[in-house]
C-alpha cells in the first residue's frame, strides 16, 4: 500500500478484522501496535490540521474519528497544550498511542490499595517515558498513566481504544488526596469538523 492509498478507514478496517482474529487482549494489543505504527508513519496521508485543535478548558483537545455503533474500537487524535496534561487515570479498556507531532511525557502509575474503600485509591508512579513520532504505547485495561506536555508546542498522537473511554467505567486519580473520581473527556467529532466546514 502507498501513502496516498492509506486512510482511517483502512485503518479501521485493519482493527476489525484483527479484533476478529485476535484470541485475548494480549494478542489485540500486539496487533492494534503494529496498525497504530504504520497509522503514525502514514500520518501525512490523514492526519489534517483541523483534528489537531486542543481545548483551551481540558488542557487538550480529543477529535473522535472513528467508534462503532456499540462505541468499540475508538480512534482519537489527542492534542495536548504546551504545559498541560492529565493526571492519572485508567481507560476501562485497552489502549495503543501512536506520537504523531511533538512529545509527549507519561507516566506510569501503580494502584496500591485493595479497592474497598468506594472513591479511596492509592497510587505510586512506577516509571516515565516521552515519546515522540512513531514511538507506540500499548497499555493493557487497567493500566494507569499520566501525560504531560513538557515542550513549547502542541503535541499530537493517535489513540486506539477497545471501547470510547467515555463509554466504560474508569476513573482519574488523585495521588495526593489518595481519591478516584469518574472521569469523561471532552470531544470533538470528526465528522462534525467537516460539516462545519461548508
Ligand atoms: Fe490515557
Amino acid at each position: 500500500m502507498n501513502a496516498t492509498a492509506f486512510d482511517i478507514a483502512t485503518l479501521v478496517a485493519e482493527l476489525r478484522a484483527a479484533r476478529a482474529a485476535a484470541r485475548a487482549e494480549t494478542d489485540m494489543l500486539a496487533r492494534a501496535r503494529l496498525l497504530a505504527h504504520r497509522a503514525a508513519t502514514l500520518r501525512h496521508a490523514w492526519l489534517r490540521p483541523e483534528m489537531c485543535l486542543p481545548d483551551a478548558e481540558q488542557g487538550f483537545g480529543i477529535c473522535v474519528l472513528h467508534e462503532e455503533p456499540d462505541h468499540q474500537l475508538a480512534v482519537f487524535v489527542a492534542s495536548w497544550l504546551p504545559n498541560r496534561g492529565t493526571s492519572p487515570h485508567d481507560h476501562g479498556t485497552w489502549a495503543v498511542v501512536a506520537g504523531l507531532d511533538g512529545q509527549e511525557r507519561n507516566s506510569f502509575w501503580r494502584r496500591l490499595d485493595d479497592r474497598s474503600r468506594p472513591g479511596y485509591a492509592e497510587i505510586a508512579k512506577v516509571g516515565e517515558r516521552t515519546f515522540g513520532p512513531g514511538d507506540v504505547l500499548a497499555m493493557p485495561a487497567g493500566a494507569i498513566h499520566s501525560v504531560w506536555n513538557d515542550t513549547d508546542r502542541i503535541a499530537v498522537s493517535l489513540h486506539i481504544y477497545g471501547r470510547h473511554v467515555n463509554y466504560t467505567l474508569r476513573s482519574r486519580f488523585d495521588p495526593v488526596s489518595r481519591s478516584e473520581a469518574p472521569y469523561r473527556l471532552a470531544t470533538v467529532e470528526a465528522a462534525a469538523l467537516s460539516a462545519g466546514q461548508s
